[in-house]
């Protein structure tokens, strides 16, 4: 197995490789790659963890040895917020390098996994698949923008709340990766927890706020790099043990679905041998989640058409 990271010297592609590092299965092949010189260096301090997984790392032109043969691609590459952006803000200054980075996937490992990390997610993804669709090797089924981040902070503060224990919650998120366009579905906890009206609506803003609350505590220090890692960590491991063939391996994340909502949207996935085998179904939702899709839909259109339009 061979994933490979794009943007390995920024905050969250270093420790993203970390966590990979020890956490990829025995004699994984993990590359680093970024622009910056320092990436072979990186690679090598990482090679000194006592784990079986290979490590390399490339920077500049060595793209093509990053990416040839990998079966998963991570993109944490591009432009962190600022105090006082939105996510929307960064589309100008990523949208060029992730275009750039999935022409060079498209060439050298058309058939990988793609996993994308960098902002605006709901305008990205869409950029990405017009990259691809291009090239002539778009498969939604094998592209996928990242948004654990919101369902292990949903865990954590529900688990909160309630007092029980963080790692015993999955919390169901939906919609894109940005304000109201991230919906938990905390109605679908309710066989375990019991939540007032107001605590529904505490938590959801609690939860679609959590980016710009690290944002604002980090004081120009960046955004939230550590927790993403984690999360990104975790759906990487899931790809990967649904490319090995191990059963009901879901995960939810924003792809190119079934449309019922918006062309790309964040849901549950079976993931399996070819990346994304099915396409769940939502499930149940309450009438205040019903109302939170259908507010969020103009904002969550207006990103992805922002993405589509980017590509002639
Ligand atoms: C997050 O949710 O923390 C990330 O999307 C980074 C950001 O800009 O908020």
């Amino acid at each position: 197995m061979k994933v490979t990271v794009l943007g390995a010297a920024g905050a969250i592609g270093q420790s993203l490789s970390l966590l990979l590092k020890m956490n990829l299965p025995n004699n994984s092949d993990l590359s680093l790659y970024d622009v910056s010189t320092a990436t072979p260096g990186i690679a090598l301090d990482l090679s000194h963890i006592p784990t079986s997984v290979k490590i390399n790392g490339f920077h500049s032109v060595q793209i093509e040895e990053a990416l040839s043969n990998s079966n998963i691609v991570l993109i944490s590459a591009g432009f962190a917020r600022k105090p006082g952006m939105d996510r929307s803000d960064l589309f100008i200054y990523n949208a060029k390098i992730i275009q750039s980075l999935i022409e060079e996937i498209a060439t050298y490992t058309p058939n990988a996994l793609i996993g994308i990390i960098t902002n605006p997610i709901n305008s990205i993804i869409p950029v990405a698949a017009s990259v691809l669709k291009k090239a002539g090797v778009y498969n939604r089924s094998k592209l996928f923008g990242i948004t654990t981040l919101d369902i292990i902070r949903s865990n954590t503060f529900v688990a909160k709340l309630k007092q029980k224990n963080p790692e015993k919650i999955n919390t169901p998120v939906i919609g894109g990766h940005s304000g109201i366009t991230i919906l938990p579905l905390l109605s679908q906890l309710t066989q375990d927890y019991c939540f007032s009206e107001k605590e529904i609506y505490d938590l959801t803003k609690q939860i679609q706020n959590a980016g710009n609350a690290v944002l604002e505590a980090k004081a120009g220090g960046g955004s939230a790099t550590l927790a993403m890692s984690v999360a990104a960590t975790r759906f990487t491991l899931s790809l990967i043990r649904g490319l090995e063939g191990e059963k009901n391996i879901i995960e939810y994340a924003y792809v190119e679905g079934n449309e019922e909502y918006a062309r790309f949207f964040s849901q549950p996935l079976l993931l399996g041998k070819s990346g994304i085998i099915e396409y769940r179904s939502i499930g149940y939702l309450s009438n205040f989640e019903k109302n939170m899709i259908n507010n969020m839909l103009q904002t969550l259109n207006n990103d992805i058409s922002l993405g589509e339009k980017f590509i002639e």
